[in-house]
């Protein structure tokens, strides 16, 4: 299967959860390979081309690379992750994003979650419900703001947020 971490947006912790999904699947045993279109080259690239999981980071914009690997998605095994924040720049990038994806056939293969984000604040559910208007699927787990995301360490904590991320989209 393959994970494309997506967002037209910078800085909203693609790289760092493509990072981690890496991580943690290996962890439990799974076999990865890490890619990406971010000439910034912000996750360690890893090249297997049996790995049961194919991970990719991707710029935060529609560039060429990044169409030329969504189009390819939409006839794959594929889960689009689109992660989120809650702010008001964020909500402007929804229409787009959505039609984006509706013209590339992928809606129904996209998950939108919401990142840096307080699990139960008010605007997080203003944002589920201008997604579901757009027709968009956003998951329930939230990516929690944490010290040792942005330092990149391995605490219990990091591992067992991952770990749920992870149950709940795809293992
Ligand atoms: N859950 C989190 N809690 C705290 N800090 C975070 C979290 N997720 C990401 N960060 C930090 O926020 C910054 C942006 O994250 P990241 O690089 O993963 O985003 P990005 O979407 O890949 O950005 P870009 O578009 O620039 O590639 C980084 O400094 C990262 O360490
Ligand atoms: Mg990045």
């Amino acid at each position: 299967m393959h994970i494309i971490f997506f967002n037209s947006k910078g800085g909203v912790s693609k790289s760092t959860l493509c990072e981690y999904t890496a991580q943690e699947l290996q962890r439990l045993g799974y076999s990865v390979n890490v890619d990406n279109t971010d000439q910034q080259q912000h996750v360690t690239l890893i090249e297997n081309e049996e790995a049961d999981y194919f991970v990719y980071d991707t710029a935060g914009a529609f560039t060429s690379d990044n169409l030329e690997l969504l189009k390819a998605a939409a006839d794959a095994n594929v889960l689009i992750i689109v992660p989120l924040n809650t702010g008001k720049n964020d909500l402007k990038e929804i229409p787009f994003i959505a039609e984006k994806l509706n013209e590339l056939g992928l809606k129904d293969k996209t998950r939108f979650v919401f990142t840096k984000t307080r699990p139960n604040s008010k605007s997080l559910t203003e944002r589920r419900i201008t997604l579901a208007e757009f027709g968009l699927t956003s998951i329930n787990w939230v990516m929690p703001m944490l010290d040792d995301f942005s330092e990149q360490r391995n605490t219990a904590r990091t591992r067992n947020e991952i770990l749920a991320f992870l149950h709940e989209l795809v293992l």
